[in-house]
């Protein structure tokens, strides 16, 4: 065959080769041992001087040009091997990572922490106190008398053989916080400043605003010249930092056996603004707290002397100021475990 022609058929070839593999067959069959051109170039000692002369010339360029084509290929098809990897391998560095699902705080929790860094910025420190108490600390040392309606069997949930071995009291789950007051008191001389946030319990039935437990705050301050005044001035700056707003609040006179005198704190209704709605049942003021002066008799009972020290005590409804302050309406929802109520905080 003229060299021309094999040249035409080596590159036609050539021209369909897409893989290494077949490059180096193609290269074989052309250059290798019994390759075309290498037979070629062994037969030309046959020839005469001028052909071998003339042909042999014709048969080493072709060779040399057939090797660079083959050089070429290779590249290219490296190339496009690498590219078509890279194509597979390729990372979009822009997309926005898979969402991790994180664990965040309950809504009373988030309320809570709220509450204790303020008050923690007032100067109180933050005391936790037992989920069962006994008679002494919930009822007695507060001046709860044996026949107050609160000890009923229907208001309170009594742990039935336990019995203290020190004071052989009856043991319950605590009705309200007011008892670490006590606790507290006994072990620490005033001055005294305190909140203390914990879960309490009452046999009831539940609706929208009652559970048979919830949460309360706790707070105290015992100091020499302590008056309503203070009190007044201190829960003032803490509604507003909690609600972060310019709130309302009043005092209405009320009754604790454990304070005298007593209020109750009512705010504002933040949603009708002391028009009157169903949320304020129409009276335009939210109930958030019991409070009042610590009671003499609460002092004498922990043996301090009500003659040098007085002061405050409170207890906050700590799911009422949920409730307004993330606009819930139903109470039970705090406890449900509903994820779709829990996931939008
Ligand atoms: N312990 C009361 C309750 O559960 C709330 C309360 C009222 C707490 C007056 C106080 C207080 O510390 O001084 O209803």
């Amino acid at each position: 065959m003229e060299i021309k022609n094999l040249k035409k058929q080596a590159q036609e070839e050539l021209n369909l080769i897409g893989k290494i593999e077949e490059l180096k067959k193609f290269e074989e069959k052309y250059l290798g041992k019994e390759g075309k051109i290498t037979k070629i170039l062994r037969s030309l000692k046959n020839l005469s001087d001028k052909e071998r002369k003339k042909i042999g010339k014709e048969t080493n360029e072709f060779k040399d040009y057939l090797l660079g084509e083959i050089e070429k290929r290779r590249e290219e098809i490296r190339k496009r091997e690498i590219e078509e990897k890279e194509k597979e391998e390729w990372i979009d560095i822009t997309i926005p990572p898979k969402k991790i699902e994180k664990g965040h705080l309950h809504p009373l929790s988030l309320a809570q922490e709220r509450i204790e860094e303020i008050f923690v910025s007032f100067g109180f420190s933050v005391i936790e106190g037992p989920e069962i108490e006994n008679e002494w600390y919930n009822f007695d040392a507060l001046n709860i008398p044996k026949d107050h309606p609160a000890r009923d069997l229907w208001d309170t949930f009594w742990i039935k053989s336990q019995k203290s071995k020190v004071k052989s009291q009856k043991w319950l789950l605590r009705t309200h916080t007011s008892p670490v007051q006590v606790r507290y008191m006994e072990k620490h001389n005033p001055p005294l400043r305190i909140i203390s946030p914990g879960r309490i319990f009452r046999y009831e039935a539940t609706d929208a605003s009652h559970e048979i437990n919830f949460y309360q705050v706790e707070g105290l301050m015992i100091d020499r010249d302590i008056t309503v005044a203070n009190f007044y001035f201190i829960m003032d700056e803490f509604f507003k930092s909690f609600f972060r707003k310019e709130t309302k609040i009043r005092l209405r006179p009320s009754f604790f056996p454990f304070t005298e005198p007593s209020f109750e704190i009512d705010i504002v209704c933040s949603l009708c603004k002391g028009k009157g709605c169903s949320v304020c049942s129409k009276r335009g003021w939210i109930e958030l707290a019991g409070a009042g002066m610590v009671h003499p008799n609460v002092l004498k009972a922990v043996k301090i002397d009500p003659k040098k020290w007085q002061g405050f005590a409170f207890g906050l409804g700590l799911d009422r100021l949920a409730m307004i302050k993330y606009k819930i309406n139903d109470i039970r929802l705090f406890y449900s475990g509903d994820l779709r109520f829990l996931r939008q905080f």
